[in-house]
This record gives C-alpha cells, structure tokens and sequence, in this order.
C-alpha cells in the first residue's frame, strides 16, 4: 500500500545512515569495512559519493535500531532487511558483515542494498541483494543510474558494466556515464531508463565465458528496443574495475573510445575464434549474427549490416537477405 511505500523508503534510509556509520565511526566497520574499500583503492570521496556502508558481524544489530526506533516486525520483514525465522523470539539482519552498496532509484531514493563478502570463499554468494519488495524490483533499476544520469546526458552515451565495482571504479578514474545491471539479464524496463537520456549504450563486459553471453543477450536487448550500440571486451580475467586500476585514465577513455566495435565486428570476432576453419560451424556463426541483425528495428540499417556481413564473409547478400527473413518469422 502507499503508508506501506512511504514507511519502506524510510527504514531504507534509516538503514542507509546506519550502514555509513558502522563504516565509518566503529572500530569494527573501520578495521574489517573500511580496510576493506582500501584495500581496493577506493578513494573516501568516492565511499561517500556512493554512499558505502558495512553491516556488522552481530546478527540483529540493525534489527534491534530499528526495532528500539519503533518500526514493526511486519514491515521490517517486508523491506527485507530483517527476517524473523518461525520459532525464535528475535529477528535476524539479512545483512551480516559485509560491505554495503545502497541502489538508488534515477532520482536518488533507497530502494534496497546490494552486501558483498569480506573474502572471497567458495561457501556464501560473493553479493546478496535485497529480495523484491514492493519498492524494489531489480528489473526496472540501473545501479549508479543517480550518480551517472548527468554525465549519461552530457555525454550523449551510457557505458553498461556487469557490476557494483564497475561503476565505482570508473567514476573513480573519471568516467561518470556509466550504470550497471548488477550481473542480471538487461531488461526493457532497464533500457527504457536509460533511453530517457541517450540512445547510445557501449556494453563493456568482463572478458570471461559468463560475460560474453551475458553481452550477447544485451546486444539483442538493445538492438530491439532501436539502441545504438558498440561493445568492448576486456583482456581474459579483467573487468572495468580491475581494467581502470592498472591504466592510466587516459588510456581507459582511450581504450573505451577506440576499442569498443559495433556489433557485427565483435560477434564476429568471437564466434569465428570458435568456429576455427570448420564450414558447419562458420555457418552458424553467420546465422547467429543475422539473427541479431534481425533484432534491428529499422531496414535501411538492417540492409547496410547485411552488406556489412556479406563483405566480411564473403556470402552472397541474397543468401544473408533469406535468412534475415527467416530469421524475422522465427522472432515474431
Ligand atoms: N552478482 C550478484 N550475486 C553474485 C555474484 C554477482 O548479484 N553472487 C552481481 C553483482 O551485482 C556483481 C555483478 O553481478 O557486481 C558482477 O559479478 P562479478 O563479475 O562476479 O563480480 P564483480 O562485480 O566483479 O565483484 P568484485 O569485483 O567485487 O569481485
Ligand atoms: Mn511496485
Ligand atoms: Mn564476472
Ligand atoms: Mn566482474
Ligand atoms: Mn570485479
């Protein structure tokens, strides 16, 4: 309901100015959060900038503020930051020693947190998200989206990264027009938010298995919502965080800038890596790109990607042109 609502977005920033302090006024959050965001280089203009945060180890320490403040276990347990196991008095945090990243709406409010774990073990989730309540649903939020919409606009360009430290790192280095999906598959409400400030998307995706098909998913995303787009892979094992803390910040844009190919060139590059000399799987490799092309919303573009196809491959325009028709029956 909307008290519901209203009551929902004040606990999260209740919760938000709760996780800040941890960080930045306990001995706790100080030696095992903060250590940790300098460990990774982050500058404290920046941990403020995104208003980063740390949940202590004790089990209901948020828990217990906001119950001693007076909010319910009924709505404490919908803003999905507490939950209150059947059979035991108290309740617990969702939230338990790990360094917070608060996700913003596009105009700034609290919706829910991403937590990250303090070493990477095999045991627990690297990042737990709030689950969905009724101010949160993960498929129409960008993370940085907030932080990012003015240099979006300005730019005339939004870079899209996979995660919470891909954003960081590069508005650390600099480069303010960039939002994440937060290792989620891009939505249409997604796509919608960012065409409210440009039409132009640079995916930039970790270069590993998980990121190229995570790019290729987009790619069609955004081609069917009538996005210009271009794509850059990192070197094996990099992502923009890691990318942008070994380089000078000038060769990051430049990289970006001079790097990123349009889609064909970059389907292109991959598939064919795979394919080797072998006819059949070469053959799917064309198709597999035709079936993007078929993704965009306009002929004449279509027909110049065909021809762009054609050249690179050295196949007829008709036999691409047969395709992308059926291709197009297939999508509909
Ligand atoms: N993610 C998630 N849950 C996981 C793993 C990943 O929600 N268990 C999301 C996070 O938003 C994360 C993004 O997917 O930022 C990208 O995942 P990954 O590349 O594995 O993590 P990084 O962002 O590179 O994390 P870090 O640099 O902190 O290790
Ligand atoms: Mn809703
Ligand atoms: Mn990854
Ligand atoms: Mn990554
Ligand atoms: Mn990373």
């Amino acid at each position: 309901s909307q008290t519901d609502k209203e009551i929902l977005y004040k606990i999260h920033e209740i919760a938000n100015d709760f996780f800040q302090q941890q960080l930045f006024e306990t001995e706790e959050g100080k030696s095992v959060g903060y250590s940790y965001f300098k460990e990774r280089d982050l500058r404290d203009d920046i941990i403020r900038k995104f208003q980063l945060g740390y949940s202590p180890e004790q089990k209901d320490s948020f828990t217990k503020f906001a119950l001693d403040k007076n909010y319910s276990k009924e709505i404490l347990e919908k803003s999905g930051l507490s939950i209150f196991p059947e059979n035991t008095p108290t309740g617990v945090d969702r939230f338990r020693e790990r360094v917070m990243f608060p996700i913003h709406s596009f105009s700034g409010r609290v919706l829910g947190f991403g937590g990250r774990i303090l070493r990477n073990n095999v045991k627990t989730a690297k990042y737990l998200n709030s689950p969905e309540t009724e101010i949160y649903h993960k498929s129409n939020v960008l993370y940085g989206l907030n932080q990012s919409k003015q240099a979006i606009s300005k730019n005339n360009l939004c870079l899209l990264v996979e995660g919470y430290m891909d954003v960081i790192a590069l508005h650390q280095a600099g480069i303010e027009n960039v939002v994440s999906s937060s290792g989620t598959a891009l939505t249409v409400e997604q796509i919608k938010l960012i065409k409210r400030l440009t039409e132009n998307v640079t995916i930039l995706f970790d270069g590993d298995s998980a990121g190229i098909k995570a790019s290729f998913r987009s790619i069609d995303m955004l081609l069917s919502e009538a996005m210009n787009i271009r794509v850059l892979l990192f070197p094996d094992g990099d992502d923009p965080d890691s990318f942008s803390r070994k380089h000078p910040q000038e060769f990051v844009e430049n990289f970006i800038k001079n790097e990123a190919k349009d889609f064909i060139d970059f389907k292109a590059e991959i598939l064919l890596k795979d394919a080797g000399s072998d006819p059949i799987k070469k053959a799917e490799s064309i198709r597999d790109i035709v079936k993007s092309v078929a993704f965009v919303q306009n002929s004449l573009k279509q027909e110049v990607y065909l021809k762009e196809v054609s050249a690179k491959f050295g196949i007829s325009e008709q036999s691409l042109f047969n395709e992308l028709n059926v291709q197009k029956q297939v999508q509909k």
